[in-house]
């Protein structure tokens, strides 16, 4: 199928068109100033630094939890699992008791991590600046634990789930 005619991005079309580039699904969670925990929906989870172990996560301004991050200098990734669809949608939702009912374990420093996901880490800020209309946050990782699973898929705004091919693992990745 032919691709239509290059044209200069508008906010909308740059999410569209990143939608197309498939991502997995993540919560991040931190301790706001008021001793509270929030967390968001993110797929912007990038993997940066093996040694040292460095991953990099882009949060919108103005969010609470964007806040909570930047002030306390640490934060939690829970990787969504395929059945998490309604977690993703609900961490992404305005207003509400965002963990109320959702099962959670406590990171070594008592950050809240969305049990059943497939992978839980928790990150001491390594660096961060703001890029456009967004903080990017460089998190050192501090702990780690993981399980096999089906991943939580996200493309073009909807919801999936990741099924391999069959083949083999790439043997130099694993
Ligand atoms: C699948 C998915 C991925 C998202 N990825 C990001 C992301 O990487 N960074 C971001 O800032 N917001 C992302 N969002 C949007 C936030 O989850 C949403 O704006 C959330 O309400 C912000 O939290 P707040 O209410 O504390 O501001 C994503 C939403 C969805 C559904």
């Amino acid at each position: 199928m032919t691709l239509p005619a290059f044209h200069g991005p508008t906010p909308a079309d740059m999410r569209r068109v990143m939608g197309r580039f498939t991502t997995g699904v993540a919560v991040v969670s931190a301790e706001h100033a008021d001793g509270a925990a929030c967390a968001m929906t993110i797929s912007s989870l990038t993997s940066i630094s093996l040694e040292p172990p460095i991953l990099l996560v882009s949060l919108t301004h103005g969010s609470r939890t964007t806040e909570a991050v930047e002030t306390s200098g640490r934060f939690a990734v829970s990787v969504l699992g395929a059945r998490q669809e309604a977690l993703a949608r609900r961490f992404a939702t305005r207003g509400g008791a965002r963990f109320e009912g959702v099962p959670y374990d406590a990171s070594a420093s008592g950050l809240p991590l969305i049990q059943e996901s497939l992978a839980q880490l928790e990150c001491r800020m390594h660096a961060a600046h703001d890029i456009g209309d967004h903080r990017v946050v460089y998190g050192e990782v501090t702990d780690m634990r993981w399980r096999d699973g089906a991943g939580l898929v996200f493309y073009s705004g909807r919801f999936g789930d990741f099924r391999d091919f069959g083949h083999d693992e790439l043997p130099w990745l694993f």
